[in-house]
């Protein structure tokens, strides 16, 4: 697929760095000529672009017929109702982000930003009349940095509990992530609106209403997976399983981090608790996949010697392919609709251990769609 142009690793360290802040978003296609500013206006007209990148799947009138056939049809834009909120900020974080568990790519790294607001703006006029929405009084929305709220929620998806204590985490990218805080643990990611505080509306103890549209449940929702570090120390034994909290909350640099504080003890006795750990999610695409990229970070001067953190996860997951320099594919063979996990683990010049979990999904994984990924890991 094209989404790869410069070398997947290129593309995996421009997102990285983009998700960042440390280099500058969706100015890579800056038309040549006029310098920056005023650009040539065929690369800015929405129809040729829409004729370009999007026809394709969406059909050359906005109808939804396409020559590219998929598992589930792209939407005709012609009806004018989407899932993921209509206003042109909404529309312009769609395309960009592309939807996660279905086959719409993000169009942030093959596409200026400018590219993809005219492509937004020409979404719309491709409908029919837009009707206005006016945000209710008590809703919340992320406008440039990202946003942190602690709450009581209502069950995820049906046949699971309402979260006592729950935080949402809401990105600059149209992205929410739910958490249950104790234990702390993911349990699905929403795209769309924000939240609605309901809990302001003067009776105490109301419920927050996330807005967003559930688009991956981790575990089903139910998850409740828990670390392993390894400890150097002690190679006769070195996977440890450690729960956690929530620890605190900071936002910096357009980065939400949620920090991990560990619960009981050490089971040896002897060398304490794990590095501390924290983590920040945001949307991303890899090799056309849409999905999440999950960021956790540990000091890497801990008295652990740290040298690799994974997740349990609590379904069956299989290894696809195994890289150098700690890079692995997973696959989750239970759905229907499989999810294939890319990590990565490094230690960066600074003294921080990172590891990567892109989380993909909605792609069927025949071995076209997989190559990309495959490649990725080697
Ligand atoms: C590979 C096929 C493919 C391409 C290329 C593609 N889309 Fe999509 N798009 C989809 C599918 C499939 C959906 C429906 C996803 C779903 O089930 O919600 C979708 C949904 C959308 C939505 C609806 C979101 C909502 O709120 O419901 C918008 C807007 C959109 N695409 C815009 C674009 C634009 C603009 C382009 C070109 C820059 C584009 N798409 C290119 C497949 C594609």
């Amino acid at each position: 697929m094209k989404y790869l142009a410069g070398g997947p690793w290129v593309v995996m360290a421009a997102i990285f760095a983009c998700a960042l802040g440390t280099v500058g978003c969706g100015e890579k296609t800056d038309p040549p000529g006029d310098g920056g500013g005023e650009v040539a206006e065929v690369d800015l007209d929405g129809s040729s672009l829409y004729q370009a990148q999007c026809a394709m799947c969406h059909g050359v009138t906005g109808d939804g017929n396409g020559i590219v056939v998929m598992d589930r049809p792209a939407r005709s834009f012609k009806k004018g109702a989407f899932s993921f909120g209509n206003t042109p900020e909404a529309l312009f974080r769609t395309i960009s982000n592309g939807i996660g568990g279905t086959p719409m790519p993000g169009f942030k790294e093959v596409l200026s930003e400018a590219q993809c607001r005219i492509l937004a703006d020409y979404v719309i006029e491709l409908g029919p009349e837009p009707i206005t929405v006016q945000p209710g009084q008590s809703e919340y929305r992320v406008v440039d940095k990202p946003l942190v709220i602690r709450g009581g929620l209502p069950p995820i998806a049906d046949g699971m509990a309402p979260v006592t204590r729950g935080l949402l985490v809401g990105g600059a990218d149209g992205l929410t992530f739910e958490y249950n805080t104790k234990p702390l643990v993911l349990l699905g990611v929403r795209q769309g609106g924000f939240v609605d505080r309901k809990d302001w509306g003067g009776r105490g103890g109301a419920e927050l209403q996330p807005l967003g549209v559930v688009s991956h449940l981790v575990d089903g929702g139910g998850s409740s997976f828990m670390w392993a570090i390894f400890v150097a120390s002690n190679t006769a034994d070195p996977w440890m399983p450690w729960m956690a909290n929530l620890g605190a909350t900071t936002v910096s640099d357009g980065i939400a981090w949620v920090e991990y504080k560990w619960t009981g003890t050490d089971v040896n006795g002897s060398a304490g608790l794990p590095p501390q750990i924290r983590e920040s999610a945001q949307a991303i695409t890899v090799a056309g996949w849409p999905g999440y990229r999950r960021t956790f970070e540990a000091p890497g001067d801990s008295a652990f010697g740290f040298m690799q953190l994974a997740q349990l996860h609590v379904s069956k997951v299989t290894v696809v392919a195994v890289g150098k320099a700690g890079r692995l594919l997973r696959r989750n063979g239970d759905d229907a609709l499989p999810t294939y996990f890319l990590e990565h683990t490094a230690t960066s010049d600074n003294n921080v251990s990172t590891l990567w979990v892109d989380t993909l999904y909605g792609l069927k994984p025949t071995e076209e769609n997989l190559r990309g990924l495959k490649e990725l890991v080697q």
